[in-house]
Formats: structure tokens, C-alpha cells, sequence
């Protein structure tokens, strides 16, 4: 049985999370083209409020990666599923995700757009699970800290469901 318990992480919270890295983030590239890129689906939810957030004009763009098969552990090897339509050599690239786990994805994309020739790669993420960390990609915004629970909400889901709910709640598996 699936269920989904207990709010972790409010509207309110999160909302206030977004306007501090969409403030931060709006400091810190004045005068340069900046290019989001969100990895989807997770990252939709969130990338629709950040960019909303920043104060001058930026490119968007999306991208899809698998890196979970069946299980929700992650595998280590990411296939792209569907990639950016846009040129971003010379261009600086901020990569929106829901959630840095084991950080095995987002160091994978890292290299990929610095292969690429971006300006620049950062990562922004709403969620990060640190003591899941296997690999020490670092976080250049990182929204909310939250400890080792399944998570559901606000673009993340459990077999594609509750991506909806404007909260992050946990989820709990029982038999
Ligand atoms: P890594 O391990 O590469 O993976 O940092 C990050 C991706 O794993 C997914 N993930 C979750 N998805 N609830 C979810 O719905 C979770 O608790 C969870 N933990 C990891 C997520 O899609 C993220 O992009
Ligand atoms: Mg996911």
C-alpha cells in the first residue's frame, strides 16, 4: 500500500525559498545571457515559478534524462530522452532540478554542457537530499535540505503520480 502521510515541505515555504534564489540568481548574472534549463518532469513545477522570479530576460529551455530504471535507486548511467533545442555555446547555463539525490545525474549533465562549451554550468535545485550524496558535485543554489524520505509533490512524483500537489509531502510503502 502507498500513501502519502505527512507535509514536508509547505506552498508557503517553498514559495519563499523560490523568490530567495530567484533574487540571488537575478544578482548574480546581471549583464550575462543566461540560459534555465530544466530537467524535466520533476523540474517543471519549480522552473515555472523561478523563472518568473528573475528580473531580466532569459532563455529556457528543456531537457529529459533517465537515470532510474525500474527501481528508485539510482543506476549511475543517464540516458537523454529528449535534449535542448537551443545553441548554448558562450552562453551561461543554470540547470533547474527537483531534487539532487546521489548527485550522479547532475554531474553527468554538468560535463555534458561544459563539453557543450556553455560559458558556464551551474546547478540550481528546489530539493537536495545530502546524506544521499555519492558523488561532490556542488550545488551552486540549493532551495531546501530534507532528509532520506521518498518524496512526492510540487513536479515529483510516485509512478507518475502527485506531481500536482502544490506541497512536498512523504510518501510511505507498507504491504
Ligand atoms: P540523483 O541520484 O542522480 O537523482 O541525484 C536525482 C533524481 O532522482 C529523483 N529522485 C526522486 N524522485 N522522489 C521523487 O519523486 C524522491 O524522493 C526522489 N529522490 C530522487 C529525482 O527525479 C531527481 O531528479
Ligand atoms: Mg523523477
Amino acid at each position: 500500500m502507498t500513501q502519502i502521510t505527512k507535509v514536508l515541505v509547505s506552498k508557503d515555504q517553498l514559495q519563499q525559498r523560490v523568490r530567495e534564489l530567484g533574487a540571488e540568481i537575478s544578482r548574480d548574472y546581471a549583464g550575462k545571457e543566461l540560459v534555465l534549463i530544466c530537467i524535466l518532469k520533476g523540474g517543471a513545477v519549480f522552473m515555472s515559478d523561478l523563472m518568473r522570479e528573475i528580473t531580466f530576460p532569459v532563455g529556457i529551455d528543456y531537457m529529459s534524462v533517465s537515470s532510474y530504471g525500474a527501481s528508485s535507486t539510482s543506476s549511475g548511467v543517464i540516458t537523454i530522452k529528449k535534449d535542448i533545442d537551443m545553441d548554448i555555446r558562450g552562453k551561461h547555463v543554470l540547470l533547474v532540478e527537483d531534487l539532487i539525490d546521489t548527485g550522479l545525474t547532475l554531474q553527468h549533465l554538468k560535463e555534458l554542457f561544459a563539453l557543450r562549451e556553455a560559458a558556464s554550468v551551474r546547478i540550481c535545485t528546489i530539493l537536495s537530499k545530502p546524506s544521499r550524496r555519492l558523488v561532490d558535485v556542488p550545488i551552486d543554489y540549493s532551495g531546501i535540505d530534507i532528509p532520506d524520505e521518498f518524496v512526492v509533490g510540487y513536479g515529483l512524483d510516485y509512478a507518475e503520480q502527485f506531481r500536482n500537489l502544490p506541497e512536498v509531502w512523504i510518501v510511505e510503502t507498507r504491504d
